[in-house]
């Protein structure tokens, strides 16, 4: 549903803290596009799955590092809606750690004050594997110290196109002006829609390029390409990403 003009006076926006620099601040809203799971598993003379075992594990250490500095959302890019050219080995055993992961990791979660959000059309991996998923989501509802929003069969593409859909849906059943529809009430047709706004786009493995990973939410974000390979990222490493943030100066079009 599209929020009314009122509804989207509450959403939160806004980047981290200071505006012009990262200036010793935190950034609100870090998203991850974990990659190197493959090329982890290869250099080991293992499978992929055991990569992405590993890659999971790195999960866990960063959503506590992350906690820990006070960030406030961290999104992980878990699955594309390109990754379903994977092998049906691969996407099962993606599904399989997924459902693992998030059992196993619930109790954590609600321990820990992290909510669950799902952006992208999750509902595509199944019955089964959605019922996991929804069963971690409606648990840490009211969860607030941190919001881990996982993309599943996610693209930004799609995303934008379905947000765009959605809105001349609503004016063509007279239900919208179009003149209303501006930057925000885009952002608010978005997936990511009452998130901060993305501060920090952080992707490993060496690879600069964004993947059709949140497009649109990127526009002011602080990107920070790194060569580790994702099971090897850590605490110590996400600290190391935050410092290079804080250095950096932001100026959002302005001097
Ligand atoms: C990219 O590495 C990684 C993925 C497509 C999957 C990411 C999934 C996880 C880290 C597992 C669990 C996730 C959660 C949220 C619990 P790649 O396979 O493309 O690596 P490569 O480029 O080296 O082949």
């Amino acid at each position: 549903m599209i929020p009314t003009p009122a509804a989207k006076a509450g959403a939160e926006a806004g980047p981290a803290k200071t505006s012009g620099s990262g200036g010793g601040s935190v950034p609100r809203h870090v998203a991850i596009i974990m990659d190197g799971n493959g090329r982890w598993a290869a250099q080991r003379g293992l499978p992929r799955a055991a990569g992405h075992r590993a890659g999971a594990e790195a999960v866990r250490a960063t959503l506590r590092a992350a906690a820990k500095a006070g960030v406030e959302v961290l999104t992980l890019y878990a699955f594309s809606s390109e990754n379903w050219r994977r092998s049906d080995e691969e996407v099962t055993e993606l599904k399989g750690l997924l459902a693992y992961y998030v059992d196993k990791e619930l109790e954590s979660l609600e321990r820990e004050g992290v909510r669950l959000k799902l952006i992208g059309d999750p509902s595509a991996f199944g019955p089964q594997l959605m019922q996991h998923l929804d069963r971690a989501v409606e648990r840490t509802a009211a969860n607030d110290r941190l919001t881990l929003v996982v993309a599943l069969n996610y693209g930004a593409r799609g995303e934008i196109a379905a947000a765009a859909r959605a809105l001349a849906l609503e004016a063509a059943a007279g239900r919208r002006d179009p003149s209303s529809i501006d930057e925000h009430v885009f952002g608010e047709a978005l997936d990511t829609a009452g998130l901060p706004e993305l501060d920090l786009l952080i992707r490993t493995s060496g690879e600069v390029r964004l993947s059709n990973f949140l497009l649109w939410q990127a526009a002011y974000a602080e990107l920070l390409f790194v060569d580790t390979l994702w099971p090897d990222f850590d605490e110590a490493a996400f600290a190391q990403a935050l410092s290079q943030f804080s250095a950096r100066q932001r100026r959002f079009g302005g001097r």
